[in-house]
């Protein structure tokens, strides 16, 4: 077994004085392209990762939580019902998910927790809905409340939204819960539908270059960008009351009414129209088995989240351009929010050893920090940990 999974059940053990009844890992997420517009209610293409987060809980008969979080060293003890902002602002989370499953009117009780995990945090590959995913799925099956998945994606978005206070889309939480074994996922943000594509890794592998940056959406230019495309959304709506979103909108469109926007709204919504219309052409080239065209498709979103959307950095955008000149290199963007975290490289797989080390040598040299990698492996969501000897 993992040795963090170990550490965390003898955490458990030690600090609650029994065994957990249930083990369960929910998984961070890598986004192949697709970025900025879930919460236009266009198309993602996420998958889980080998990146995870490991529960080890009990039920209760009270309403009492007691919660350790094993990573930071913390814990919190605090009750279903009296579910207050503290300053351990990681119990954010759990109480954003209590309060929504709550809110959904579901009757259960407290319980004993500890959790930790491997998930690189600020990262952008959401250890938050990691968090949230996991607490969901083991509260759902602790109590067998019968909540469908789809159901627990929505209440942990809910949770980011009113508890913890971003206004993210449903794709992270949609990811770590939904994710499978070797497939990449491509989400219908507007209708909910979804398809899996499969994604082997046979030939090419993915590569995370984290910059190290930690970026702060909830303070941050992530809300304003939201605000910023439903301002596109109001101008269009005007000529055409059908318009609920960014994704009813096609460019020709958008360019002929360029001129009621203001020069950044439209560059804002540019990028959303061709970034949705590019999921789907990009799928395209996945079911034809064309990574070059999807490669350069990674491309051309790094491009517009820098120069349009503008939610790239100085750091991410020195990887990018320096992914570039390596001719193993399929793609390279930024992935996540954006202002650092994290740039996925799509790359042929025997030149990913050779391609780490030159990144790492290029970061130091021209900006003297040191990089971090990982190699991620497409794994299946959120999921009980089945047996003590199942490998995590
Ligand atoms: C963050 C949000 C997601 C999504 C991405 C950008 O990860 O949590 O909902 O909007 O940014 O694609």
């Amino acid at each position: 077994m993992d040795p963090l999974v170990t550490a965390i059940i003898e955490t458990f053990r030690a600090s609650f004085g029994a065994e957990p009844a249930l083990l369960v890992r929910s998984p961070g997420r890598i986004n192949l392209i697709g970025e900025h517009t879930d919460y236009n209610m266009g198309f993602v293409l996420p998958a889980a990762i080998d990146r995870e987060m490991f529960f080890a809980i009990s039920p209760r008969t009270d309403k009492v939580c007691r919660t350790i979080a094993y990573n930071l060293n913390r814990e919190e003890t605090f009750a279903t019902d009296q579910l207050e902002k503290t300053e351990e602002k990681w119990t954010y989370y759990l109480k954003g998910v209590i309060d929504q499953i709550q809110k959904l009117g579901y009757e259960f009780h407290g319980f004993d927790l500890v959790f930790g995990g491997n998930i690189p945090v600020g990262a952008g590959v959401s250890s938050s809905a990691a968090l949230e995913a996991g607490l969901a799925f083991a509260i759902n099956e602790l109590y067998q409340l019968g909540i469908p998945k789809m159901a627990l994606v929505q209440l942990c978005q809910r949770a980011e939204n009113q508890f913890v206070g971003l206004n993210c889309g449903i794709m992270d939480m949609f990811a770590s819960l939904m994710g499978d074994t070797d497939a990449v996922i491509r989400l219908d943000c507007r209708s909910l539908e979804y398809e899996y594509f499969p994604f082997t890794q046979e030939q090419h592998v993915l590569v995370l270059c984290d910059t190290g940056v930690k970026h702060s959406l909830g303070t941050s230019e992530y809300n304003t960008r939201r605000a910023e495309c439903e301002r596109g959304v109001a101008i269009l709506q005007a000529h055409k009351p059908s318009i609920q979103s960014l994704r009813d909108v096609s460019i020709e469109f958008l360019q002929e009414h360029q001129a009621e926007f203001d020069p950044v709204t439209y560059k804002r919504c540019k990028y959303i129209v061709e970034e949705i219309n590019r999921v789907v052409e990009a799928c395209k080239d996945l079911q034809k088995d064309d990574l070059e065209a999807f490669g350069k498709k990674m491309y051309q979103t790094h491009e517009g989240l820098q120069h349009d959307y503008e939610v790239s950095c100085e750091e991410l955008d020195f990887l990018v351009d320096q992914a570039r000149l390596n001719p193993a290199v399929l793609g390279a963007r930024m992935m996540g929010g954006g202002f650092g975290g994290c740039t996925i490289n799509l790359i042929e797989k025997g030149a990913a050893d050779a391609f780490i080390e030159t990144m790492t040598r290029a970061y130091k040299e021209s900006l003297n920090l040191d990089l971090v990698t990982h190699k991620v492996v497409i794994k299946k969501g959120t999921s009980r940990l089945e047996s003590s000897n199942e490998r995590v």
